[in-house]
C-alpha cells in the first residue's frame, strides 16, 4: 500500500498537481471505499482502479470529477463532468446573508451550478424556503440529483431573462450568485479548464453576467432583501459601480487569501 501511494505521488508530483501526497490518499481511500484518516488501518491489495485514477489526476482531470463529489461546508455535492466544482471561497456568500436572514426567509441561488449555494442554506437554515436558477441542462442535472430530497426548488432559466421566477418578483429576503466572471482568455491551471467554459468565463473583460444577476436580484429582491454576489478579484470597483442606483449598504469582501471576491448590498426602497 505504502509503495503504491509512493508511487502515485511521485507520478503526480511530476505532473505539475500542488497536492500530490494528498491526492493520492485521498483517490486511494476512495477506491479502497474508505475515509482518508483509516488508510492506514487498511491491508490487503491496491484496487485495481487506483491505477487507472491517478491516471486521469496526472492528466490533471480534478480531483472532485475522479471522486464524484465535493466538499462545501457541511455538505458533500455530486459533481463531475459538465458542472462548476463549488471552491471554498463561495462558501463566505452564506456567511455573508445567514446572519441577516428572518424567520422563514425566501432565498434564490442565481447561476447555481451543482446547488452548492442553495444546498448550503437550505442544510443549515431549515425553515428557508430556496429557489436555485441554472441555464446549462447539464448542470441541472446535477442539481437536481443533489437537491432531491432537500426541499430546494430548482428551475431551468436564464438570468438574462427579466421575466425569471415571476411568482417571486419584490418578495426575496437574499439572492446569492456566484456567476461566472473570468474574462475570457485568461491562462488558467488545467483543473480549472475541466469545468465548463460558460461557468468560468464571461466575456472579454469578465462581465458579461454579473449585470444581469444584479438586475434580476433588484427585481426578486423586496425592500431590505440583501444580495452577495461573487465576483473576480479585478471587479470590485466595477461592481461596486452596478450596485449605485437602485441599492445601499453597498461594501465589498475578500476572500481567505485577502483577494476583493464578493460583493454585497440592501436593496433600497425607491423602485
Ligand atoms: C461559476 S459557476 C457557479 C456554480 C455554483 N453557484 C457554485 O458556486 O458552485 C456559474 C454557473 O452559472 C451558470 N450560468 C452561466 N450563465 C448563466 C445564465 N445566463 N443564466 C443562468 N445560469 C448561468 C453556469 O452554467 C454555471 O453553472
Amino acid at each position: 500500500m505504502r509503495s503504491a501511494l509512493d508511487a502515485a505521488t511521485r507520478r503526480l508530483r511530476a505532473a505539475g498537481v500542488a497536492s500530490p501526497r494528498v491526492d493520492a490518499e485521498l483517490l486511494l481511500a476512495h477506491c479502497l471505499g474508505v475515509e482518508r484518516s483509516r488508510l492506514s488501518t487498511v491491508d490487503g491489495p491496491v484496487p485495481p482502479e487506483f491505477e487507472r485514477a491517478v491516471e486521469r489526476r496526472a492528466n490533471r482531470e480534478p480531483l472532485q470529477y475522479i471522486v464524484g463529489h465535493a466538499a462545501f461546508r457541511y455538505l458533500d455535492v455530486a459533481v463531475g463532468p459538465g458542472v462548476f466544482i463549488p471552491r471554498p471561497e463561495t462558501e463566505l456568500l452564506v456567511d455573508a446573508v445567514l446572519p441577516r436572514l428572518g424567520e422563514t426567509p425566501l432565498v434564490v441561488d442565481l447561476c447555481a451550478g451543482s446547488g452548492a449555494l442553495a444546498l448550503a442554506i437550505a442544510q443549515e437554515r431549515p425553515d428557508a424556503r430556496v429557489h436555485a436558477v441554472e441555464r446549462s441542462p447539464t448542470a441541472l442535472q446535477w442539481m437536481y440529483r443533489n437537491a432531491h430530497g432537500t426541499g430546494v426548488t430548482v428551475a431551468a432559466g436564464d438570468v438574462a431573462d427579466s421575466a425569471l421566477l415571476p411568482a417571486l418578483h419584490g418578495r426575496v429576503d437574499a439572492v446569492v450568485s456566484n456567476p461566472p466572471y473570468v474574462p475570457t482568455g485568461t491562462a488558467v491551471e488545467p483543473e480549472v479548464r475541466a469545468d465548463p467554459d460558460d461557468a468560468v468565463f464571461a466575456g472579454p473583460d469578465g462581465l458579461a453576467v454579473i449585470p444581469a444577476v444584479i438586475a434580476r436580484a433588484a427585481t426578486l429582491l423586496k425592500d431590505g432583501g440583501v444580495l452577495a454576489v461573487e465576483h473576480d478579484e479585478t471587479h470590485a470597483e466595477a461592481v461596486l459601480g452596478l450596485l449605485r442606483d437602485r441599492w445601499r449598504d453597498v461594501a465589498d469582501h475578500r476572500d481567505l487569501t485577502g483577494r476583493p471576491r464578493y460583493a454585497t448590498a440592501v436593496r433600497a426602497a425607491a423602485r
